[in-house]
């Protein structure tokens, strides 16, 4: 098989300074692509601002005989970054929403700095971003995403209150997106990597970090923008060198007849049956699904008072 290349093409990384970003603009401009090297070169706090992340990575693209440009804008004015693309290479192909900062600290201490920070950066900046580079992608027919999630979004993690809230929204963005954009040829996915960087080195031990190489979350990025990949709307774990798709599980859950029977206590008597993912569980990607589950209902026939649930959830009377 011949290596995936990249070759005309756009990519912006947000974050590039250092950590994974700079290990994706690294690996694209290998592979041929134009990369925007985007860095604010603040503290891994959000602190502070220095425009020699972002040159030492265009630096080195450079030496390499890459081609790469430099931005220093904060992702929160997206429409900057994505300016500097089309003003230096006319186009845009591939954004890869990277940056990202933390402020850990539990619930109870959290200030509501820690919490706007958290969620202007990762949630605002992603969007700024991938706002700014719609219009292209959808008049071009062609466009490709990855927004970052953690695993501390997809499960929680203790101190992370305001990074899991912006991490696991992420996956709503995306899936989005994806929607939005599948008939332009707009691919999203999002990705919750876990690798070595100044985020994870004072939390993790080194023995764990040696093995969790920022390199080794290229490689699934990589399959995903590429332009022969048809994969949308999905998340995947990466991580020294595992790579896993991660998806949506409903138990098979309890139907009752919404009548006066159907009361809290029904629910609790039944709880085992709403808590089994043993039999039967489905696996949902759509709000569609759930209307399957009402005409399901449906079928159980009107309640006592005549009414039955229609197709849009509302309780309708049956005449
Ligand atoms: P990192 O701290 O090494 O790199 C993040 C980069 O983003 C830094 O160079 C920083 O200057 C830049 N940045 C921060 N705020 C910015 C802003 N407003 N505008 C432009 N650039 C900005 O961290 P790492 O580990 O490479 O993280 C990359 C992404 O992966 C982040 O979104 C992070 O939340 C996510 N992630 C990382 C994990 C890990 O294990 N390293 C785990 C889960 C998620």
């Amino acid at each position: 098989m011949s290596e995936l290349r990249y070759d005309g093409q756009v990519v912006v990384v947000t974050g590039a300074g250092g950590g994974l970003g700079k290990a994706y603009a690294l690996f694209f401009a290998s592979r041929g692509a134009s990369v925007v090297v985007n860095d604010l070169g603040g503290s891994f706090k959000g602190e502070g601002t220095s425009s020699k992340a972002a040159d030492v990575v265009v630096d080195e693209i450079k030496a390499a005989g890459g081609k790469a440009v430099a931005n220093y804008n904060s992702v929160t004015d997206g429409d900057k970054i994505i300016e500097t693309a089309i003003k230096t290479y006319g186009r845009i192909d591939v954004l890869l929403n990277n940056a990202g900062i933390l402020r850990d600290i539990s619930f109870k201490n959290m200030s509501d700095k820690d919490w706007d920070l958290i969620i202007d950066v990762h949630v605002k900046g992603s969007y700024k971003c991938a706002k700014a580079a719609w219009p292209h992608f959808r008049k071009q027919k062609y466009g490709r995403v990855i927004n970052t999630a953690s695993a501390a979004g997809l499960f929680g993690s203790f101190g992370q209150c305001n990074y899991s809230a912006a991490k696991l929204a992420m996956v709503g963005f995306t899936e989005t997106l994806a929607k939005e954009g599948a008939k332009y040829n707009i691919y999203a996915n999002v990705i919750a990597p876990i690798a070595a960087s100044r985020m994870t080195e004072t939390v993790m031990p080194p023995d764990v970090l040696a093995s969790l190489k920022p390199d080794w979350i290229v490689p699934l990025v990589a399959c995903l923008v590429h332009k022969d990949s048809k994969e949308n709307g999905s998340i995947f774990e990466a991580g020294g060198g595992h790579v896993a798709k991660l998806r949506w599980e409903r138990s098979n859950g309890l139907l009752l007849k919404a009548d006066d029977t159907y009361t809290p206590g029904a629910i609790l008597k039944k709880w085992d049956k709403v808590n089994d993912f043993s039999k039967d569980a489905q696996y949902p990607t759509g709000v569609a699904d759930f209307m399957g589950l009402l005409e399901e209902s449906m079928k159980m026939g009107p309640n006592d008072k005549g009414e039955t649930l229609d197709f849009k959830g509302k309780v309708a009377l049956v005449t």
